[in-house]
């Protein structure tokens, strides 16, 4: 991204000029809500993210611009703070020192202007891409790189839980920081560890529509993650040594599905499929059966929407269009609630299914959905 813009709006606030980082958002092949259930996820950064101008003021002071932000574009907060700002989007500033402080990393008063390329709301995780960028530059910048890059996925994880109100899994925290160019990673979130998987399929292309429909999440992710909890709690009591859904199998489940209400029951049901799927598409990946991949996605999407209810009218829309083209793989991407859907397309449909799918989602909902082709791109770092 052009960095001029950044640059002037730094200089022309704080006088100075400092340093540029940037973290990316992430898409996810596959392995949806899996990620706090202790199961795989099969993520991957983009070229689109957060970046941010930086500069130590020497003072116990935080200033933030966000060049983005149409109003209260401005937060300032000090290191001694006790309470949040009440600026959402400061929060997340705010959260990510308060969890390197609590790390054993004394931090100094910044200056920073943050900007982004990542659609807010889109399901691109441009909130990890925040906090990333936030952790990447203080880390470097105070505690001379010394906190480790899972550490920091961590510590974004942390903000959301702590100052943000969702309780989210690691996977996006996770794939904005550790994110290689052109790979796709398969984190197993029990044992964190990981592996990168080069992505090149010939022949076909990931392309984002997004819906528009502004996704936030917050209670009803977080009711989400209760359900599976009910649910492990629930075979706990029958089965030894249960601790997360990544450990219940079909029989365990079934075996308590009495003690479930039904929402909980599907919910469940609906990630014990999804653990199933991400092992049958890391074999078709190897094979390089495309096609294969393409039908878990569908699945996927119908399993979200149906059992574990996360999907919208216009998310459904969309992959039910992408299907009548003969789109290889569709499929809502990340939390849910709106956003984008993933789509896995051949080649020679690419152009065919984007004017279509263009065309009639304005038609039907008077809105024209947001493009955007995958680039697979590098994690957090410091610009040059
Ligand atoms: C959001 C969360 C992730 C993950 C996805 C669903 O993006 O931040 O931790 O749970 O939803 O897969």
């Amino acid at each position: 991204m052009d960095t001029a813009i950044l640059r002037n709006r730094f200089r022309e606030q704080f006088g100075t000029s400092g340093d540029l980082y940037f973290s990316p958002g992430r898409i996810n092949l596959i392995g949806e809500h899996t990620d706090y259930n202790g199961g795989f996820v099969f993520p991957g950064a983009v070229d689109k993210g957060i970046t941010i101008e930086i500069y130590r003021n020497g003072s116990r002071k935080v200033c933030l611009l966000a060049l983005d932000q149409k109003e209260n574009n401005y937060v300032e907060f000090t290191l001694d703070d006790a309470s949040k700002p009440e600026e959402h989007w400061a929060c997340y500033v705010f959260g990510v020192c308060k969890e390197l402080e609590k790390r054993g990393v004394t931090l100094g008063g910044f200056n920073a202007a943050i900007t982004g390329d990542v659609p807010l709301g889109a399901g691109m995780s441009s909130s990890a891409a925040l906090e990333s960028v936030f952790a990447f530059a203080l880390n470097t910048m105070f505690a001379g790189g010394r906190v480790d890059k899972f550490e920091l996925a961590k510590i974004g994880q942390a903000t959301e839980h702590n100052y943000c109100g969702v309780n989210c899994g690691i996977m996006d925290q996770f794939a904005s920081v550790f994110g290689r160019e052109g790979c796709l990673i398969r984190l197993d979130c029990r044992s964190l560890e990981y592996e990168y998987f080069p992505f090149d399929p010939k022949g076909y292309t990931l392309v984002l529509i997004d819906s528009c429909v502004k996704h936030t999440l917050g209670n009803e992710y977080n009711e989400r993650r209760e359900s599976c909890e009910n649910a492990v709690a629930a075979v706990a009591t029958q089965w030894i040594g249960v601790e997360s859904l990544r450990d219940v199998d079909y029989t365990m489940l079934n075996s308590v599905k009495k003690m479930l209400t039904d929402t909980d029951y599907r919910r469940a049901k609906y990630v014990l499929d999804e653990k199933e799927r991400v092992l049958a598409v890391c074999d078709a990946l190897n094979e390089g059966n495309y096609e294969l991949v393409g039908r878990k996605m569908y699945e996927t999407h119908w399993g979200l929407s149906r059992d574990y209810t996360v999907s919208c009218p216009e998310l459904d829309f969309l992959v039910e269009t992408a299907q009548e083209c003969g789109v290889t793989g569709s499929r809502i991407m990340g939390g849910g609630f709106g956003g984008c859907t993933l789509n896995l397309v051949r080649d020679t449909l690419y152009d065919k299914f984007v004017s279509k799918a263009t065309r009639e989602y304005s038609l039907k909902f008077g809105i024209t959905p947001k493009v955007y082709r995958v680039v697979i791109g590098d994690g957090s770092r410091k610009l040059q």
